[in-house]
């Protein structure tokens, strides 16, 4: 891949944050995530790479845009895997809460796991315990390894996890053997990269949540050195076959970093909708100027860029809500 590749896609999440944040607090979670599909969709046009979707809106009988199989970019460049998520977190836009991002992970073509809508267990952590956790071991061994590779005690250990009522027994876990428990409404992607970035305070990640958020959130990781390890959860008969057809023989195999991102490249984006623990929201700073916080990265240069950008609304339409 090119590696001018990155600050275009850059500019694809940027579109999509900046449409959807002006839905945010509305109560209208669908509207939102049409604005940020539309404005994502828009942007790509006018990207130099020869893209396919597969980590999409749906089946293209369900998504007029964004589907997977669709193409994407301008047809010359890289021929490359694309997975969005336009909005990652509708109900949080929907409601005015933290952590919504746009987010995009783009590799070679064929390396990206197709990963079909259902829920996945994931397990992530930061290039310190790279290597060293395993999904199916007992999460007090897990927060040991993380503790000794961190070098905190382990009642310093922070543990994000999505407040479900599925992960009741292993917060009660965590909270037993000492370490702290940060909970979070929506938006595993942030969460799970947050284990790799310092700043965030955050050592390890676990829970069940969507898998395509889980193979995007492994690009993420790649870039940054983290690690991953995940499994699929099909509970019909039906998602058992998708899986079969995805090609994963046993649909219950442990799916390593890299089973979910083939390859030694890739390169992820995303910007802020709303604040959160990776990055801020857009923020409407008065005129028709609106700021947005992204980050993107690549896993073949291990590069990781923050990018403050002011967009002068009265220049980009398309991207204002009607
Ligand atoms: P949406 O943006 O599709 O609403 O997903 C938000 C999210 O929190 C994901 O980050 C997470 O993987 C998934 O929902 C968890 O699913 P559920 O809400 O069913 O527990």
């Amino acid at each position: 891949m090119e590696r001018e590749l990155a600050l275009e896609i850059v500019r694809v999440t940027e579109a999509a944050a900046l449409a959807s944040a002006q839905w945010m607090g509305r109560g209208l979670k669908n509207e939102a995530d049409q604005a940020a599909t539309s404005a994502m969709r828009a942007m790509f046009d006018s990207v130099n790479m020869k893209g396919t979707v597969v980590i999409g809106e749906g089946e293209l009988d369900e998504a007029p845009m964004l589907y997977i199989g669709e193409k994407l970019g301008i047809g010359n460049g890289p021929d490359v895997d694309i997975a969005v998520d336009p909005l990652e977190g509708t109900s949080i836009v929907a409601k005015g809460h933290p952590n919504a991002m746009a987010v995009v992970a783009v590799a070679d073509r064929g390396t990206l796991l197709h990963a079909p809508d259902m829920y996945m267990e994931k397990i992530a952590v930061g290039p310190e315990a790279a290597g060293l956790v395993r999904l199916d071991d007992p999460i007090e061994k897990t927060i040991d390894i993380v503790a000794k590779m961190t070098n905190k005690r382990v009642n310093d250990v922070t543990v994000i996890i999505q407040e479900r009522e599925r992960h009741q027994e292993l917060i009660e876990r965590i909270r037993a053997k000492g370490a702290r428990v940060k909970l979070f409404g929506d938006g595993d992607v942030g969460a799970a990269i947050a284990t790799a970035l310092p700043h965030t305070g955050v050592d390890l990640f676990i829970g069940t949540g969507g898998a395509p958020e889980g193979v995007i959130s492994a690009a993420a990781l790649k870039c940054l050195g983290g690690d991953m390890q995940a499994r699929l959860v099909p509970y019909t008969d039906e998602e058992f076959e998708r899986c079969k057809k995805m090609g994963l023989e046993d649909p219950r195999q442990i799916l390593y970093l890299d089973d979910l991102v083939r390859g030694d490249d890739a390169i992820f984006a995303a910007t802020g909708v709303s604040s959160g623990e990776l990055l801020e929201g857009v923020r409407f700073l008065g005129g028709d100027v609106a700021q947005t916080d992204s980050i993107v990265m690549r896993a073949k240069t291990k590069t990781v860029r923050y990018i403050k950008a002011h967009h002068h609304l009265e220049h980009k339409p398309h991207l204002v809500m009607e």
